[in-house]
């Protein structure tokens, strides 16, 4: 087992994923810890967003590990083994989700959970990582924002730490299953929001038609345009 051999569960903390990073400089953590948390104040999202969760209500928690023995160039593979795990864990709940690249779990468009992976280098190789999951369970009022839950698609409502201890079992077999297997790009790929899909982008051209076809090895995504087949980090292109 890689991720849940110990769990920390605080009720209150700014980020599980910064409570995670200070452990690390301050004490030490065991590769495979997970910090879960009732309640976050500051939760961080991806491009240096609030992640806003109710308390009591969603899955909150960072999981450090220090055992990946991955190259920099290749550390969009925990990306793609995490949304992979979360959209197969939902999918075992009877939810039907997409992941909108690079790793939104989205179910009719509208967001379920994010992911946000913070690295730690050493040379070229992944020293740590810290991956931190939001997912929304419980919660039904989102106020404006455009969110979804699993209770708002099931009309159920969960018990958070028995869905912690499946979430932590699926995100295990998902990384033992796809670590040393090439049908994992394939299989991301078909998991994928608007995959061989004509949709709307936009790139510093401006608007166009597009259709997403692949994701390079760094993560790149490949967009097949009327010129083309062009390759976009996360900056270059807008799902519009
Ligand atoms: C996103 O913007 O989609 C990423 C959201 C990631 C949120 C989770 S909640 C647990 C962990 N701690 C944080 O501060 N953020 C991540």
């Amino acid at each position: 087992m890689r991720f849940g051999r110990k769990l920390i569960h605080l009720e209150s903390v700014d980020s599980t994923n910064n409570y995670v990073a200070n452990m690390v400089k301050d004490q030490g953590l065991a590769s495979g810890t997970v910090i879960m948390a009732d309640d976050q104040f500051a939760g961080k999202g991806q491009r240096e967003a609030e992640w806003l969760s109710t308390a009591g209500m969603n899955l909150t928690l960072s999981i450090y590990i220090d055992d990946v023995n991955l190259s920099v160039d290749r550390q969009f593979k925990i990306t793609q083994l995490v949304a992979l795990g979360i959209h197969e864990f939902l999918s075992k709940n009877g939810i039907n989700s997409r992941i909108k690249w690079p790793n939104d779990s989205m179910v009719d468009g509208v967001k379920i959970g994010g992911i946000l992976i913070e690295n730690h280098l050493s040379g070229k190789q992944i020293k740590s990582s810290i991956i931190g999951i939001g997912l929304n369970v419980n919660q039904l009022d989102f106020g404006d924002l455009a969110a979804t839950s699993m209770s708002k698609l099931t009309n159920k409502s969960y018990l958070l730490n028995e869905l912690y201890f499946s979430l932590i079992y699926t995100m295990n077999a998902v990384w033992e299953r796809f670590w040393s297997d090439p049908s994992l790009d394939r299989v991301y790929l078909n998991a994928l929001f608007r995959v061989n899909e004509k949709a709307n982008y936009s790139d510093k051209h401006g608007d166009f038609i597009g259709e997403i076809c692949g994701i390079s090895p760094e993560g790149k995504i490949k967009i097949r345009k009327s010129e083309g087949v062009l390759e976009y980090s996360l900056k270059e292109v807008k799902f519009c």
